[in-house]
C-alpha cells in the first residue's frame, strides 16, 4: 500500500507495518512536549534503570575537568547532568521541546538550558570543548546536518559522544524484539501522553547502523571515530574527535 501523510506530519508506509514512520520537527516537538511527564519513568522501566549508567559512560569518555559542554537534544537533561558530575565546568543543554526542558531545569538550575534547534545552533564555530548527544540523534530531521552543526560548535580536537539505541544482532534479538516492539508501545498507551511510544521502535528501525554512524561522524569532520556496543548491543556510544 502506498505512504500516506497524517495530519501530524506522520509519514506511514502502510505496507511495511509502520516501520519506516517518520514525523515532521513540529511533530516531534509536540510529541516530546507530551512524553515530557512519563518520560523520566518510561526510561528507567525500559532500561531496567541502565540509562543513567551509559549516560554516566558517555560523560566520562570525552568530557576532561574544567571543559564547556553542549548536551545537544538535551530532553529532561540527564546527560548534561552527567556531563557535570563528569566535571566539566560550564554545561549548556539545548532542546526544542519547552516542555522537556521545564523538567530539566528543575533538576539543575546551575546548567545553563537553551531553547533551541540541533540543525541551527544558536553558537559560534568553536564554543565548546566536547559535546553529548544521547537518544537524540535519531530524532533529527536531517543527521548529517546535525553531525555538522556538532562539528561547528566544538573547537578543534572537541569531542563528541553520541549514544543511541542500535538493533542488536545476537542472542539478544528476539527478547529484544518482544520487549521494544510489543511491550514499550504497550506499556506507552497505558501512561498519559505515552501513546507516542509507538513511534520509538520505529525510529530505531530506520536509524543507520552503528557502522553506518560511525562513517557519517567521518565525512562531518570527525576524526578517531570509535563506537562501543553496550547491554548485549542494544545500545551504541559513539566518540570522535572534531579535525
Ligand atoms: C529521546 S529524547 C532524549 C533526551 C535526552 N538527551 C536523554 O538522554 O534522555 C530526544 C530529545 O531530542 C529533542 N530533539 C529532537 N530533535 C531536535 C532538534 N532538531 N533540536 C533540538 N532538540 C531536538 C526532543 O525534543 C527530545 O527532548
Amino acid at each position: 500500500m502506498a505512504c500516506r501523510d497524517t495530519s501530524e506530519g506522520q509519514t506511514l508506509d502502510m505496507a511495511r507495518g509502520d516501520v519506516s514512520m517518520t514525523l515532521a520537527p513540529d511533530a516531534v516537538r509536540s510529541m516530546f512536549d507530551r512524553i515530557a511527564p512519563v518520560y523520566d519513568a518510561m526510561n528507567r522501566v525500559m532500561t531496567m534503570g541502565l540509562d543513567l549508567r551509559w549516560r554516566r559512560l558517555g560523560a566520562r569518555a570525552v568530557v576532561r575537568p574544567g571543559d564547556s559542554v553542549l548536551d545537544a537534544a538535551c530532553g529532561t537533561g540527564d546527560f548534561a547532568v552527567a556531563d557535570l558530575r563528569a566535571g566539566a565546568s560550564r554545561v549548556v543543554g539545548l532542546d526544542f521541546s519547552p516542555r522537556m526542558l521545564e523538567r530539566a531545569r528543575r533538576k539543575a538550575p546551575q546548567i545553563e538550558w537553551v531553547e533551541g534547534d540541533l540543525l541551527a545552533l544558536p553558537f559560534d564555530a568553536g564554543s565548546f570543548d566536547a559535546a553529548t548527544v544521547g537518544f537524540g540523534a535519531r530524532n533529527v530531521a536531517d543527521l548529517r546536518l546535525a553531525l555538522r552543526e556538532l562539528r561547528r560548535v566544538l573547537r578543534p580536537g572537541g569531542r563528541l559522544a553520541i549514544l543511541e539505541i542500535t538493533r542488536p544482532r545476537g542472542p539478544l534479538r528476539a527478547f529484544y524484539s518482544l520487549w521494544f516492539d510489543r511491550l514499550v508501545p504497550l506499556l506507552g498507551k497505558a501512561l498519559p501522553g505515552g501513546s507516542a511510544y509507538t513511534y520509538l521502535p520505529a525510529s530505531v528501525k530506520r536509524f543507520p547502523s552503528a557502522e553506518e554512524l560511525a562513517a557519517l561522524m567521518g565525512e562531518a569532520g570527525f576524526a578517531n571515530v570509535r563506537f562501543k556496543l553496550l547491554a548485549g548491543s542494544i545500545v551504541a556510544l559513539h566518540t570522535g574527535e572534531a579535525a
